[in-house]
């Protein structure tokens, strides 16, 4: 069973080919992406509508480029997996049409996916691939969620945001800081250099009871100590010259200590997680899971546990077309796909924003 994958639902495209044949984990056979940071970059954030566009320019040339790393013509492929939502409208609209009317052309089903199944089930792609069940720590640039996974579409959530998802605590604070887009992997380069308890920021909802979190406040306090680091008025606008009054020392400390604030709340709350179900098995998902501190903080204390942590290989972390395919590639071996013989429906349909807990 030759799955090839789509993923679009915001900028980066992301194209790859699974092999989903017999009961063995899925093996990816090709893989390309390309990245739209540099194009968006002069905005300072993700522009939809040229998003859009530019997945139309890639999808098809980084499709060649998949099946030509397998050595395998389109006609080999047994169906097409392509990411239904959460995400961009615009930018869904163009994975799920390019799938559905190659799937279409090709005679073959076409599979829509849940992004954040796809990054959660991307450890199975890794050398030391996880087993059910596990917690799962979901940190993205739209998403910071708790789930207990019993199984592929066995998904309860055990808590999330309440408001600013982890990867926005990161992105927000890097841009406060002058550090321009995507923020995370430049603040956390910033951190490296700086102190880590230079500056106590708040760690939100940290002795809550229940598995929320909260980074929306974040943002406030490191606005309110870059002006003041400024000298800025405590009143006024937050600019992009405010960071420019700061020198690379206070930088890096400032980064280093809302690092270690976003950081210790997603481990502490991680441990919660694990505590409450009584399982021994941790996967941590998403964009912020290439957080170097939170992967040695986070293998730190589930060493001290007994607990197992599983994450996707680096280059899987962030958005891509292989994590799309797995899942499509895991659902088809759970039996959670049509039957062999089903009419294919070609919906060409996008759940901009679809919960994770409303998959079956
Ligand atoms: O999963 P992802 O690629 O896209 C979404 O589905 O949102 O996650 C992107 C997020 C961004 O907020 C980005 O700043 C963050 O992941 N990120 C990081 C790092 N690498 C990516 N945050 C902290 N440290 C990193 N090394
Ligand atoms: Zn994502």
């Amino acid at each position: 069973m030759l799955i090839l994958g789509f993923e679009s639902s915001c900028d980066e495209t992301g194209v790859a080919l699974v092999d989903a044949s017999g009961s063995a984990v899925p093996r990816l056979l090709g893989h390309a992406l390309h990245s739209q940071i540099e194009m968006h970059q002069a905005y300072g954030g993700v522009v939809p509508e040229l998003a859009s566009r530019d997945h139309i320019r890639r999808a098809l040339p980084l499709t060649d480029a998949v099946l030509a790393q397998a050595g395998l013509p389109l006609s080999a492929v047994d169906a097409i997996a392509y990411t239904r939502g959460p995400g961009l409208a615009g930018a869904l609209l163009v994975g799920s049409g390019v799938a559905c009317a190659m799937a279409m052309a090709l005679g073959k089903p076409v599979v829509p996916v849940h992004h954040l199944e796809g990054h959660l089930l991307s450890p199975f792609l890794s050398a030391d691939p996880p087993e059910f069940p596990f917690v799962a720590l979901l940190v993205s640039g739209g998403h910071t969620q708790l789930m207990r996974v019993d199984g592929v579409g066995r998904y309860e959530l055990l808590g999330e945001t309440i408001d600013d998802a982890a990867g926005e605590a990161f992105d927000k604070s890097a841009k406060l800081l002058g550090l321009g887009y995507p923020g995370g992997p430049a603040l956390a380069k910033r951190a490296e250099q700086g102190s880590a308890t230079a500056y106590k920021f708040p760690r939100p909802l940290l002795h809550s009871g229940d598995l929320d979190f909260s980074f929306a406040g974040l943002k406030t306090a490191v606005l309110t100590q870059v002006k003041r680091l400024a000298h800025a008025r405590p009143e006024g606008p937050a600019t992009p010259q405010l960071a420019e009054a700061l020198d690379a020392a206070q930088i890096a400390d400032v980064a280093a200590s809302v690092q270690a604030a976003i950081v210790e709340v997603l481990v502490k709350k991680s441990l919660a997680a694990i505590e409450t179900t009584g399982l021994k098995r941790l996967v941590v998902a998403g964009g912020v899971g290439a957080n170097a501190l939170l992967r040695e903080q986070l293998n730190a204390a589930c060493a001290r546990k007994g607990v197992r942590v599983h994450y996707p290989e680096l280059h899987l972390c962030t958005d891509n077309g292989a994590m799309i395919a797995l899942a499509a590639g895991l659902r088809f071996q759970a039996g959670l796909l049509p039957a062999a013989g089903t009419a294919p429906v070609y919906h060409f349909d996008v759940r901009p924003r679809w919960p994770l807990s409303e998959l079956g």
